[in-house]
Protein backbone atom coordinates (compact mmCIF):
# COMPACT_ATOMS: atom_id res chain seq x y z
CA UNK A 1 0.00 0.00 0.00
CA UNK A 2 1.34 3.24 -0.85
CA UNK A 3 0.49 6.78 0.57
CA UNK A 4 -0.19 10.01 -2.22
CA UNK A 5 0.23 12.80 -0.05
CA UNK A 6 -0.98 16.35 -1.44
CA UNK A 7 0.93 19.55 -1.16
CA UNK A 8 -0.08 21.36 -4.08
CA UNK A 9 -2.78 24.02 -4.38
CA UNK A 10 -3.52 27.74 -4.01
CA UNK A 11 -3.36 28.13 -0.29
CA UNK A 12 -5.94 31.46 -0.66
CA UNK A 13 -6.60 31.61 2.79
CA UNK A 14 -3.57 31.57 4.36
CA UNK A 15 -2.44 34.35 2.44
CA UNK A 16 -0.09 35.96 2.54
CA UNK A 17 1.77 33.35 3.92
CA UNK A 18 1.35 31.21 1.12
CA UNK A 19 2.49 33.92 -0.92
CA UNK A 20 5.80 33.04 -0.59
CA UNK A 21 5.62 29.40 1.26
CA UNK A 22 3.69 25.97 1.13
CA UNK A 23 0.98 25.97 3.22
CA UNK A 24 1.91 22.52 4.54
CA UNK A 25 4.89 23.66 5.90
CA UNK A 26 3.77 26.08 8.29
CA UNK A 27 4.98 24.90 11.62
CA UNK A 28 2.55 23.53 14.92
CA UNK A 29 4.53 23.70 17.93
CA UNK A 30 7.79 24.35 15.50
CA UNK A 31 7.27 21.48 13.58
CA UNK A 32 5.64 21.35 9.69
CA UNK A 33 1.84 20.56 9.43
CA UNK A 34 2.70 17.71 6.56
CA UNK A 35 5.58 16.45 9.45
CA UNK A 36 2.95 15.35 11.43
CA UNK A 37 0.78 13.06 8.84
CA UNK A 38 4.02 11.33 7.39
CA UNK A 39 4.83 10.45 10.67
CA UNK A 40 1.76 8.82 11.24
CA UNK A 41 1.84 7.36 7.17
CA UNK A 42 5.18 5.68 8.38
CA UNK A 43 3.22 4.37 12.03
CA UNK A 44 0.16 3.29 9.30
CA UNK A 45 2.93 0.73 8.03
CA UNK A 46 3.05 2.89 4.68
CA UNK A 47 6.81 3.13 3.31
CA UNK A 48 6.17 4.64 -0.27
CA UNK A 49 4.58 7.91 -0.38
CA UNK A 50 4.23 10.06 -3.62
CA UNK A 51 4.28 13.65 -2.90
CA UNK A 52 2.33 15.87 -5.44
CA UNK A 53 3.76 19.32 -5.22
CA UNK A 54 2.97 22.77 -7.26
CA UNK A 55 4.34 26.34 -7.21
CA UNK A 56 5.91 25.97 -3.90
CA UNK A 57 8.17 22.03 -4.93
CA UNK A 58 10.93 23.53 -4.13
CA UNK A 59 10.51 24.39 -0.47
CA UNK A 60 8.41 20.95 0.27
CA UNK A 61 11.43 19.01 -1.16
CA UNK A 62 14.04 20.94 0.90
CA UNK A 63 12.17 20.39 4.03
CA UNK A 64 11.15 16.27 3.13
CA UNK A 65 14.16 15.45 1.06
CA UNK A 66 13.73 11.52 0.27
CA UNK A 67 11.63 11.00 3.16
CA UNK A 68 13.97 8.95 4.83
CA UNK A 69 14.25 10.44 8.21
CA UNK A 70 10.25 9.32 8.14
CA UNK A 71 11.28 6.20 7.10
CA UNK A 72 9.57 6.89 3.79
CA UNK A 73 10.75 6.31 0.09
CA UNK A 74 9.53 9.84 -1.49
CA UNK A 75 8.58 10.30 -4.94
CA UNK A 76 7.85 13.96 -5.90
CA UNK A 77 5.06 14.44 -8.81
CA UNK A 78 4.73 17.89 -10.01
CA UNK A 79 1.48 19.48 -10.77
CA UNK A 80 0.85 21.45 -13.62
CA UNK A 81 -1.26 23.29 -11.43
CA UNK A 82 -3.99 22.81 -8.41
CA UNK A 83 -6.58 21.26 -10.95
CA UNK A 84 -8.01 19.50 -8.09
CA UNK A 85 -7.99 16.38 -6.32
CA UNK A 86 -9.32 14.36 -8.85
CA UNK A 87 -6.16 15.52 -11.06
CA UNK A 88 -3.62 14.88 -8.72
CA UNK A 89 -4.97 11.07 -8.56
CA UNK A 90 -4.90 11.00 -12.59
CA UNK A 91 -1.43 12.43 -12.56
CA UNK A 92 -0.01 9.99 -10.11
CA UNK A 93 -1.14 7.01 -12.36
CA UNK A 94 2.03 5.55 -12.91
CA UNK A 95 3.51 6.07 -9.61
CA UNK A 96 0.24 4.13 -8.00
CA UNK A 97 0.35 1.10 -9.90
CA UNK A 98 -1.97 -1.19 -9.71
CA UNK A 99 -1.37 -0.48 -5.58
CA UNK A 100 -4.09 0.25 -3.09
CA UNK A 101 -3.34 3.59 -1.82
CA UNK A 102 -4.01 6.43 1.29
CA UNK A 103 -4.63 9.56 -0.01
CA UNK A 104 -3.41 12.70 2.70
CA UNK A 105 -4.13 16.01 2.28
CA UNK A 106 -0.69 17.53 3.49
CA UNK A 107 -2.26 20.80 5.13
CA UNK A 108 -4.54 18.44 7.35
CA UNK A 109 -4.20 17.13 11.39
CA UNK A 110 -5.10 14.09 12.33
CA UNK A 111 -4.80 13.68 16.56
CA UNK A 112 -5.51 10.30 16.26
CA UNK A 113 -3.17 8.99 13.52
CA UNK A 114 -4.27 6.67 10.53
CA UNK A 115 -3.42 3.25 11.84
CA UNK A 116 -6.61 1.88 12.66
CA UNK A 117 -8.01 3.40 9.39
CA UNK A 118 -5.60 1.78 7.54
CA UNK A 119 -6.22 -1.60 9.13
CA UNK A 120 -9.61 -1.46 8.84
CA UNK A 121 -9.59 -0.65 4.71
CA UNK A 122 -7.08 -3.88 4.81
CA UNK A 123 -9.08 -6.40 6.57
CA UNK A 124 -12.26 -4.88 4.53
CA UNK A 125 -10.98 -3.65 1.40
CA UNK A 126 -13.98 -1.94 -0.04
CA UNK A 127 -13.46 0.05 -3.50
CA UNK A 128 -13.07 3.65 -1.27
CA UNK A 129 -13.53 4.06 2.00
CA UNK A 130 -14.00 8.07 3.74
CA UNK A 131 -13.80 9.18 6.82
CA UNK A 132 -16.12 11.77 7.96
CA UNK A 133 -16.63 14.01 10.76
CA UNK A 134 -19.27 16.31 12.15
CA UNK A 135 -18.45 19.94 11.52
CA UNK A 136 -20.33 23.22 12.58
CA UNK A 137 -20.30 24.59 8.84
CA UNK A 138 -20.28 21.76 6.50
CA UNK A 139 -21.13 23.98 3.34
CA UNK A 140 -17.31 24.89 3.24
CA UNK A 141 -16.65 21.36 2.81
CA UNK A 142 -17.64 18.36 0.66
CA UNK A 143 -20.13 16.31 2.55
CA UNK A 144 -21.27 12.89 2.80
CA UNK A 145 -25.06 11.76 3.27
CA UNK A 146 -25.64 8.53 4.66
CA UNK A 147 -28.72 6.55 4.66
CA UNK A 148 -30.83 5.55 8.16
CA UNK A 149 -28.76 2.05 8.03
CA UNK A 150 -24.94 4.69 8.33
CA UNK A 151 -24.41 3.66 4.61
CA UNK A 152 -23.13 5.91 2.23
CA UNK A 153 -25.39 6.90 -0.62
CA UNK A 154 -23.84 10.58 -1.83
CA UNK A 155 -21.19 12.95 -1.43
CA UNK A 156 -21.39 16.64 -2.88
CA UNK A 157 -18.34 19.23 -2.78
CA UNK A 158 -19.01 22.49 -0.49
CA UNK A 159 -23.02 22.34 -1.14
CA UNK A 160 -25.23 25.53 -0.33
CA UNK A 161 -27.71 23.45 1.55
CA UNK A 162 -25.98 20.16 3.08
CA UNK A 163 -27.49 16.60 3.61
CA UNK A 164 -25.61 16.50 6.96
CA UNK A 165 -23.32 18.08 8.99
CA UNK A 166 -20.72 15.35 8.20
CA UNK A 167 -17.70 16.66 6.35
CA UNK A 168 -15.19 14.43 4.55
CA UNK A 169 -11.70 14.60 6.12
CA UNK A 170 -8.84 14.66 4.39
CA UNK A 171 -8.01 10.97 4.42
CA UNK A 172 -9.26 8.94 1.42
CA UNK A 173 -8.40 5.29 0.89
CA UNK A 174 -8.44 3.85 -2.55
CA UNK A 175 -8.26 0.68 -4.52
CA UNK A 176 -7.07 1.12 -8.16
CA UNK A 177 -10.42 1.50 -9.46
CA UNK A 178 -10.60 4.71 -8.81
CA UNK A 179 -8.01 5.61 -11.72
CA UNK A 180 -11.30 4.62 -14.22
CA UNK A 181 -13.16 7.06 -12.04
CA UNK A 182 -10.71 9.92 -12.67
CA UNK A 183 -10.78 9.26 -16.14
CA UNK A 184 -14.45 8.96 -16.20
CA UNK A 185 -15.41 12.31 -14.84
CA UNK A 186 -15.19 15.86 -16.23
CA UNK A 187 -14.46 19.13 -14.04
CA UNK A 188 -16.82 20.73 -12.29
CA UNK A 189 -18.02 24.58 -12.71
CA UNK A 190 -14.80 25.77 -10.55
CA UNK A 191 -12.97 24.16 -13.35
CA UNK A 192 -11.52 21.44 -11.15
CA UNK A 193 -11.50 17.76 -10.83
CA UNK A 194 -12.96 17.44 -8.00
CA UNK A 195 -12.40 14.03 -5.86
CA UNK A 196 -16.19 14.01 -4.67
CA UNK A 197 -17.35 13.62 -8.33
CA UNK A 198 -15.20 10.18 -8.98
CA UNK A 199 -16.65 8.97 -5.58
CA UNK A 200 -20.00 9.93 -7.23
CA UNK A 201 -19.22 8.08 -10.43
CA UNK A 202 -17.89 5.41 -7.89
CA UNK A 203 -20.83 5.70 -5.78
CA UNK A 204 -23.29 5.34 -9.15
CA UNK A 205 -21.59 2.31 -10.64
CA UNK A 206 -22.49 0.46 -8.03
CA UNK A 207 -18.75 0.36 -6.25
CA UNK A 208 -18.28 -0.41 -2.77
CA UNK A 209 -17.46 3.04 -0.89
CA UNK A 210 -17.72 2.76 3.11
CA UNK A 211 -17.15 5.78 5.52
CA UNK A 212 -16.39 5.87 9.32
CA UNK A 213 -17.53 8.28 11.21
CA UNK A 214 -14.76 9.49 13.73
CA UNK A 215 -15.20 12.08 16.26
CA UNK A 216 -11.74 12.22 17.27
CA UNK A 217 -9.57 15.37 16.23
CA UNK A 218 -9.36 16.30 12.79
CA UNK A 219 -8.75 19.98 11.10
CA UNK A 220 -8.11 21.22 7.42
CA UNK A 221 -5.95 23.69 8.58
CA UNK A 222 -6.78 26.25 5.74
CA UNK A 223 -7.58 29.01 7.81
CA UNK A 224 -5.59 30.95 10.84
CA UNK A 225 -7.90 30.22 13.51
CA UNK A 226 -7.32 26.27 12.68
CA UNK A 227 -3.59 26.62 12.72
CA UNK A 228 -3.70 28.30 15.92
CA UNK A 229 -6.19 25.34 17.71
CA UNK A 230 -3.81 22.93 16.03
CA UNK A 231 -1.08 24.48 18.02
CA UNK A 232 -3.09 25.06 20.96
CA UNK A 233 -3.65 21.27 20.64
CA UNK A 234 0.51 19.97 20.24
CA UNK A 235 1.34 22.27 22.95
CA UNK A 236 -1.01 21.16 25.37
CA UNK A 237 0.28 17.45 25.12
CA UNK A 238 4.17 18.32 24.50
CA UNK A 239 6.41 17.19 27.67
CA UNK A 240 7.81 20.31 29.43
CA UNK A 241 11.64 20.47 28.58
CA UNK A 242 14.32 23.33 29.59
CA UNK A 243 17.26 22.70 27.52
CA UNK A 244 18.37 26.13 26.65
CA UNK A 245 19.32 29.37 29.03
CA UNK A 246 16.30 30.46 31.37
CA UNK A 247 17.99 33.31 33.62
CA UNK A 248 17.16 33.44 37.09
CA UNK A 249 14.67 36.75 36.80
CA UNK A 250 12.57 34.38 34.71
CA UNK A 251 9.21 33.20 35.95
CA UNK A 252 7.97 29.68 34.19
CA UNK A 253 4.55 28.55 34.85
CA UNK A 254 3.12 25.04 33.28
CA UNK A 255 4.10 22.83 30.40
CA UNK A 256 7.50 25.16 28.91
CA UNK A 257 9.62 23.76 26.21
CA UNK A 258 12.95 26.24 25.77
CA UNK A 259 15.23 24.39 23.15
CA UNK A 260 18.79 24.23 22.73
CA UNK A 261 20.45 27.71 21.97
CA UNK A 262 17.43 29.86 23.17
CA UNK A 263 17.77 32.85 25.57
CA UNK A 264 15.44 33.82 27.87
CA UNK A 265 16.18 36.73 30.82
CA UNK A 266 13.79 39.00 32.46
CA UNK A 267 10.71 37.25 31.17
CA UNK A 268 7.46 35.66 32.52
CA UNK A 269 6.81 32.33 30.79
CA UNK A 270 3.50 30.76 30.52
CA UNK A 271 2.98 27.62 29.22
CA UNK A 272 1.92 25.39 27.60
CA UNK A 273 4.75 27.13 24.77
CA UNK A 274 7.43 26.09 22.83
CA UNK A 275 10.58 28.28 22.31
CA UNK A 276 12.79 27.42 19.21
CA UNK A 277 16.52 26.89 19.10
CA UNK A 278 18.63 30.10 19.38
CA UNK A 279 15.32 32.26 19.80
CA UNK A 280 16.23 34.87 22.41
CA UNK A 281 13.77 36.62 24.30
CA UNK A 282 14.33 39.26 26.80
CA UNK A 283 11.89 41.56 29.03
CA UNK A 284 8.71 40.12 27.46
CA UNK A 285 5.51 37.56 28.75
CA UNK A 286 5.24 34.44 26.71
CA UNK A 287 1.93 33.03 26.91
CA UNK A 288 -0.14 29.98 26.86
CA UNK A 289 -0.57 28.23 23.43
CA UNK A 290 2.24 30.22 21.72
CA UNK A 291 5.02 29.02 19.44
CA UNK A 292 8.30 30.84 18.87
CA UNK A 293 10.32 29.15 16.04
CA UNK A 294 14.16 28.89 16.10
CA UNK A 295 16.26 32.36 15.74
CA UNK A 296 13.39 34.52 16.27
CA UNK A 297 13.68 37.56 19.21
CA UNK A 298 11.02 38.75 20.89
CA UNK A 299 11.99 41.65 22.79
CA UNK A 300 9.74 44.04 25.58
CA UNK A 301 6.71 41.95 24.31
CA UNK A 302 3.38 40.24 25.51
CA UNK A 303 2.41 37.56 23.41
CA UNK A 304 -0.04 34.44 23.47
CA UNK A 305 -2.09 32.20 21.61
CA UNK A 306 0.65 32.79 18.81
CA UNK A 307 2.37 31.10 16.01
CA UNK A 308 5.95 33.25 15.52
CA UNK A 309 7.98 31.70 12.66
CA UNK A 310 11.52 31.43 11.70
CA UNK A 311 13.92 34.35 12.27
CA UNK A 312 10.71 37.17 13.12
CA UNK A 313 11.54 39.71 15.47
CA UNK A 314 8.96 41.18 18.04
CA UNK A 315 10.09 44.12 19.73
CA UNK A 316 7.63 46.31 21.79
CA UNK A 317 4.34 44.85 21.53
CA UNK A 318 2.17 45.83 23.82
CA UNK A 319 0.12 42.57 23.70
CA UNK A 320 -0.04 40.59 20.52
CA UNK A 321 -2.93 37.34 20.55
CA UNK A 322 -4.13 35.26 17.99
CA UNK A 323 -1.79 35.85 15.51
CA UNK A 324 0.27 33.94 12.93
CA UNK A 325 3.70 35.61 11.97
CA UNK A 326 5.52 34.22 9.00
CA UNK A 327 9.57 34.38 8.29
CA UNK A 328 11.85 36.84 8.94
CA UNK A 329 9.10 39.40 9.86
CA UNK A 330 9.97 42.63 11.59
CA UNK A 331 7.66 44.55 13.98
CA UNK A 332 9.43 47.26 16.15
CA UNK A 333 7.86 50.23 17.91
CA UNK A 334 7.67 53.40 16.00
CA UNK A 335 9.16 56.71 16.89
CA UNK A 336 7.29 58.33 20.12
CA UNK A 337 5.93 61.28 18.12
CA UNK A 338 3.73 61.88 16.08
CA UNK A 339 1.94 58.92 17.26
CA UNK A 340 1.57 56.88 13.99
CA UNK A 341 1.53 53.22 12.65
CA UNK A 342 3.69 52.67 9.85
CA UNK A 343 3.35 49.53 7.62
CA UNK A 344 4.90 47.95 4.94
CA UNK A 345 2.52 44.38 4.92
CA UNK A 346 2.18 42.09 1.89
CA UNK A 347 -0.75 41.74 -0.59
CA UNK A 348 -3.40 39.63 1.33
CA UNK A 349 -2.22 40.98 4.64
CA UNK A 350 -4.43 41.21 7.57
CA UNK A 351 -3.76 43.62 10.40
CA UNK A 352 -6.20 44.41 13.46
CA UNK A 353 -5.29 47.35 15.76
CA UNK A 354 -6.56 47.38 18.91
P1 LIG B 1 -7.52 22.76 -0.43
O1 LIG B 1 -7.24 23.31 0.93
O2 LIG B 1 -8.86 22.24 -0.68
O3 LIG B 1 -7.21 23.84 -1.53
P2 LIG B 1 -6.11 24.97 -1.62
O4 LIG B 1 -4.75 24.51 -1.17
O5 LIG B 1 -6.16 25.44 -3.03
O6 LIG B 1 -6.49 26.08 -0.53
P3 LIG B 1 -7.52 27.33 -0.54
O7 LIG B 1 -8.89 26.72 -0.54
O8 LIG B 1 -7.21 28.07 0.75
O9 LIG B 1 -7.19 28.15 -1.75
O10 LIG B 1 -6.47 21.60 -0.75
C1 LIG B 1 -6.31 20.53 0.11
C2 LIG B 1 -4.91 19.99 0.01
O11 LIG B 1 -4.66 19.45 -1.26
C3 LIG B 1 -3.82 21.03 0.23
O12 LIG B 1 -2.73 20.42 0.92
C4 LIG B 1 -3.42 21.40 -1.17
C5 LIG B 1 -3.62 20.12 -1.94
N1 LIG B 1 -4.02 20.27 -3.35
C6 LIG B 1 -3.18 19.77 -4.36
O13 LIG B 1 -2.10 19.24 -4.09
N2 LIG B 1 -3.61 19.86 -5.66
C7 LIG B 1 -4.80 20.43 -6.01
O14 LIG B 1 -5.13 20.48 -7.20
C8 LIG B 1 -5.65 20.95 -4.96
C9 LIG B 1 -6.97 21.56 -5.27
C10 LIG B 1 -5.21 20.83 -3.65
Amino acid sequence: MKALVLCGGHGTRLRPITHTSAKQLVPVANKPVLFYGLEALREAGIEDAGIIVGDTAEEVRRAVGDGSRFGLRVTYIQQEAPLGLAHAVLIARDYLGDDDFVMYLGDNFLVDGLTGVVETFRRTRPDAQLLLTPVADPSAFGVAELDRDGRLVGVEEKPRRPRSDLAIMGVYLFTPVVHEAVRSIKPEARGELEITTAIRWMLEQGLRVTSHVVHGYWKDTGRVEDMLECNRLVLESQEPRVVGEVAEDCQTVGRVVVEEGARVSGSRLVGPLIIGPGAVVRDSYVGPFTSIGPGCVIRDTEVEFSIVMERSSVLGVRRMRDSLVGKDVVITPAAAQPRAYQFVLGDHSRVRIG
